[in-house]
């Protein structure tokens, strides 16, 4: 026989693939990569079952070593639980050596996830977020969705109001029913309601079959009703009706559908004062109002900036296949100085800007759109002529040729103390 001169266990115990060699399914050998993916360590996989360690959902079903049949590379992949209990994806093979059998694994949990967010399939752990005032609301999203009462989110453009309403969602008893929106500002009002209620045949002269409104193709899930402040007065009354009674009529119909569906309401105005200002329905507002959640704008949560960069470098990475490894220290202070009245959604579009215009591995400033480092200038200019007179602020307003009021607001607007 071959007598390699190499030590094979140094080069298996080095490699990014989880190794598990198994006689009667019995862990005889891990190897670290294996140990980080499961969560056992090493001392702890050895002489326990392979399905213990690594728990997938072929192992009941279709397990390759108890059906005796070597698996090829699963690229599809499929998905286990770890030692903590958290699923992930891998992609496996299964091959025979004789005696014993090799399981070679790689861990894809974070290019799944990645690639769901792309489809726009979020659930509780796509939320990022550090900010306690965040965490709270993340706290209470298991017990709203596990209520059928309607949870109206407010919050401004680009919050993340969508990715909460797919969270309850998912959370929710109903996940595995349909979740559908449906945006009350993009619809023509004159359709909206046969979007919504659906018709019967012959309603009026088009209505050729009878049309599925988005509450009965809800039923037994989740529906978002985005942008809800714009719904017209005259269907607001009918939304009423389904959350009030459970049943709506469809344009034409004679007799109610009954539906059980879960409302989710967003919007990015203020209901409680286009209710003082007759713009809404203030029993509609009530109705909706059950369980309410505010999502923070970015600027009161600065301390997500550094997170959601890191996860939209690592987002954009993967979409678009550039190394990039993240932010000159520069580029980073600039975001964290910005205001973002479009909140995540322009943090996103900002970094998705940067990609573009990246050929190495860092963003710097030269990659963030002008408006920014307008920004950045007009701060180092403020910080520079502050400085030369010595913090004396109107010594510096001179120097600046600004009023002393409005070198406060831009010092205020900067977070520079003086
Ligand atoms: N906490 C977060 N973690 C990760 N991604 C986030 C977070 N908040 C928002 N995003 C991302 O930012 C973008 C905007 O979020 P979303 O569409 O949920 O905002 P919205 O409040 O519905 O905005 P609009 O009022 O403009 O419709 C999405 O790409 C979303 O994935
Ligand atoms: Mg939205």
């Amino acid at each position: 026989m071959y007598n390699s001169p190499v030590d094979w266990k140094k080069i298996v115990d080095s490699v990014a693939e989880g190794v598990i060699y198994v006689e009667n399914f019995t862990v005889k050998y891990a190897n670290p990569a294996a140990a980080e993916i499961t969560g056992f360590p090493l001392n702890e996989a050895f002489g326990r079952k392979c399905f213990e360690v690594l728990r997938t959902e072929i192992c009941q079903s279709a397990c390759p070593i108890r059906e005796g049949k070597p698996l090829p590379w699963k690229e599809e992949g499929v998905s286990c639980l770890d030692r903590f209990n958290e699923e992930k994806f891998i992609n496996i093979k299964v091959r025979n050596l004789g005696k014993g059998w090799a399981i070679i694994f790689e861990d894809r949990t974070r290019e799944v996830r990645l690639s769901k967010e792309v489809q726009g399939k979020f659930r509780l752990r796509d939320i990022i977020t550090a900010s306690p005032k965040m965490l709270e609301i993340i706290s209470l999203l298991p017990r709203f969705a596990a209520s059928s009462a309607p949870v109206l989110i407010e919050g401004e453009s680009g919050t993340g109001k969508e990715l909460v309403a797919s969270a309850l969602h998912h959370l929710s008893p109903r996940s595995s029913g349909p979740y559908l929106k449906i945006n009350c500002a993009t619809i023509p009002e004159g359709l909206l309601e046969s979007e919504l209620f659906g018709y019967v045949k012959g309603a009026f002269t088009d209505a050729r079959t009878d049309k599925e409104g988005i509450f009965s193709l809800a039923h037994g899930g989740t529906l978002l009703l985005d942008e809800i402040a714009e719904m017209p007065l005259s269907l607001q009354a009918k939304l009423l009706r389904v959350l009030e009674e459970g049943e709506f009529l469809p344009l034409g119909a004679t007799s109610p559908r009954r539906v059980d569906v879960k409302i989710v309401a967003a919007t990015n105005k203020d209901l409680a004062s286009l209710v003082r200002k007759g713009r809404f329905r203030e029993d509609l507002f009530y109705r909706l109002n059950v369980l309410y959640i505010k999502l923070p704008p970015l600027r009161e949560r600065k301390e997500d900036i550094p997170l959601l960069v890191e996860h939209f470098v690592e987002l954009f990475n993967f979409i678009t296949g550039k190394p990039v490894e993240g932010l000159s220290e520069k580029a980073l202070k600039v975001l964290m100085d910005y205001d973002y009245p479009g909140n995540v959604r322009e943090l996103r579009n900002i970094i998705e800007a940067a990609f573009v215009l990246v050929s190495g591995r860092v963003i710097d400033v030269e990659h963030l759109p002008a408006y920014l480092r307008g920004e950045e200038a007009e701060r180092r200019k403020l910080e520079e002529a502050l400085r030369r007179a010595k913090w004396r602020r109107g010594e510096a307003a001179k120097l600046l040729g600004l009023s002393r009021s409005t070198l406060w607001r831009k010092m205020k607007k900067y977070g520079i103390k003086g």
